[in-house]
């Protein structure tokens, strides 16, 4: 097998495609390794048939380990670069686990249907790039069907993620018409020419604004226009600007037809930015050339069913990786022993010697590990936590049998470990009755199926009425634990939960204990 790409010194991008379901990230992510000539034909990347984005199917495609659930990131190289594309799962309930995954990239491209315009999980998701202070490069994808016009688009955009779009192309052609389009920088003309299905790289030709004037006519002279007019709004890039989060960089495409992804590739190396020095959790930060860190931002299990491990996959934040070093786990002091490494392409796992910033390493048998944990060489560091969402949903969950406590147990330990549900308990509850806290609802139904399937216990659910949950302090817990309507939990991270049916009732609570604390969690939206 050829050299894995992390063991090349080359510049990294690392990013990640954030959108709605059905935008068009799929249809993208393989436009890129297509044109990025690493995969020579669009579909090897992604298993598409039958995928509708349902429970079932999300469970197919882990089991069919199609990449998009199953591996958390993709490598590729163009033009001298090394890309590192993180995946962020697809359904608007697996949310809390792409807000993880976004902090493992430095930038991420926000893909927007022409038709449909800023779409709510994007929103969400756009939500916490900006928390992040991760810079956002806006691509308006479909314009090859009718959609929006493109001002309008920008005008909604600006609306609501309060970010100026400066376009770096402009259309020719209105939505459904897309005959390429104008590079702002260099005023030409971009004309994407259709191949067969769009199977194949889309060829393009660059002609100056003169020939491009005299051979689409009006198309071109609104183009013009627009282009103008955008320029006396000050729509135009400024760099800083984007780094600062002030401003997101506008390109149109066609993933489908292949129109515009070299442009994405291209804006993406040039302006996006590199890996950079990591705040630390002590409040100063690690420099990308100091020793050997990384942090977990993602933790899988049962991916294939050959070799039953979890793997713990982490971005490295600094100093280079080799594989068999053996690293510290900053939250137990443990030595670590990466002698498994690897990285992960599309559907192959290959062992990978070493990697650089930005890139992401799958360890196995990584089962100390957990999602925010950190790994290091050298001198300690310890990195931030990654914030967990306020959940808003509750059931309480026990085995259907009896007899199966223990694969119960060790399934709900296993699920909470990977963050797929945030598990909560109380002795009054017992070790067999535990609460399982989401954000969103389909978080219930994969532990459901990954209950039943992977740990061969299955169970019972129970909603439970309440919608709120807070932080208190240990030593306020018991004073709570004998106030009506709510009641108190305790997280494995050992943090104690209060859960409320209502806003109404919190707000009493609070009222009538002035000296308890009762903390918000992080919100998700
Ligand atoms: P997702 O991963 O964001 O959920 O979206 P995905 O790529 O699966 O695309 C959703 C649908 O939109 C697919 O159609 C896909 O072909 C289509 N699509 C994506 N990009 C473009 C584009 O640039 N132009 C046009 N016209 N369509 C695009 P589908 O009918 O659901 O699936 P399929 O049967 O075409 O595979």
């Amino acid at each position: 097998m050829s050299r894995p790409l992390s063991d090349d010194h080359r510049p990294r991008r690392t990013f990640a495609i954030i959108s709605h379901p059905d935008a068009g990230k799929s249809t993208l992510t393989e436009a890129l390794v297509l044109h990025a000539q690493v995969i020579t034909e669009a579909g090897a990347v992604h298993g598409k048939a039958g995928r509708s984005g349902t429970v079932s199917d999300w469970m197919q495609m882990e089991r069919d380990r199609g990449i998009s659930i199953t591996s958390a990131a993709l490598q590729f190289e163009y033009a001298d670069h090394v890309v590192n594309m993180v995946d962020t799962p697809g359904h608007a309930d697996f949310s809390e686990d792409t807000y993880r995954v976004l902090s493992a990239v430095d930038s991420a491209v926000m893909l927007v249907d022409a038709a449909k315009g800023l779409e709510p999980q994007t929103l969400k998701l756009f939500r916490v790039c900006a928390l992040r202070g991760i810079p956002v490069i806006t691509v308006i994808n479909k314009w090859d069907r009718p959609g929006l016009d493109p001002l309008e688009l920008m005008d909604g955009i600006e609306k609501q993620i309060g970010l100026r779009p400066t376009p770096l192309t402009w259309p020719v052609g209105i939505a459904g018409d897309f005959r390429g389009v104008l590079d702002r920088r260099s005023g030409e003309f971009i004309r994407y020419l259709r191949t067969a299905g769009g199977s194949t790289r889309a060829p393009e030709q660059h002609l100056p604004a003169e020939q491009a004037a005299a051979e689409e006519g009006e198309a071109w002279t609104t183009a013009q226009e627009e282009h103008e007019l955008l320029s006396a709004d000050g729509a135009d890039h400024d760099q800083q600007r984007f780094l600062d989060g002030a401003t997101t960089p506008v390109l149109f495409a066609s993933a489908l037809l292949n129109f515009g992804v070299a442009q994405i590739l291209e804006r993406l190396l040039e302006l996006a930015p590199p890996p950079h020095a990591t705040p630390t959790e002590a409040g100063g930060v690690r420099e990308v050339d100091e020793p050997f860190s990384a942090f977990v931002f993602k933790v899988q299990s049962g991916m294939d069913s050959a070799h039953r491990d979890r793997l713990a996959y982490a971005r490295v934040c600094s100093g280079v990786f080799e594989r068999g070093m053996v690293v510290k786990h900053a939250s137990t002091g443990r030595p670590f022993a990466t002698k498994y490494a690897q990285a992960v392409f599309g559907r192959e796992r290959s062992s990978v010697e070493t990697a650089l910033p930005g890139d992401i390493i799958g360890l196995v048998n990584a089962n100390a590990l957990r999602v925010g944990d950190t790994i290091h060489d050298g001198p300690a560091v310890r990195f931030p936590a990654i914030p967990t969402f306020a959940p808003e949903h509750f059931m309480s969950v026990r085995a259907k049998e009896s007899g199966r406590y223990k694969q119960f147990r060790r399934g709900i330990e296993q699920l909470d470990q990977e963050g797929v549900v945030q598990v909560l308990r109380s002795t009054v509850r017992g070790d067999q009755n535990p609460v399982l806290a989401a954000v969103g609802p389909m978080q219930f139904e994969v532990v459901a199926a990954r209950m039943e399937t992977e740990f061969n216990a299955p169970v019972t659910m129970d909603s439970l009425s309440y919608t709120i949950a807070r932080r208190t302090r240990a030593e306020d817990a018991d004073v709570l634990r004998g106030v009506r309507q709510i009641e108190v939990l305790e997280r494995a991270d050992g943090a104690h939960i209060v859960l409320f049916p209502d806003k109404w009732r919190a707000h009493t609570v609070v009222r009538d204990h002035p000296d308890i604390l009762i903390e918000e969690l992080p919100a998700s939206t």
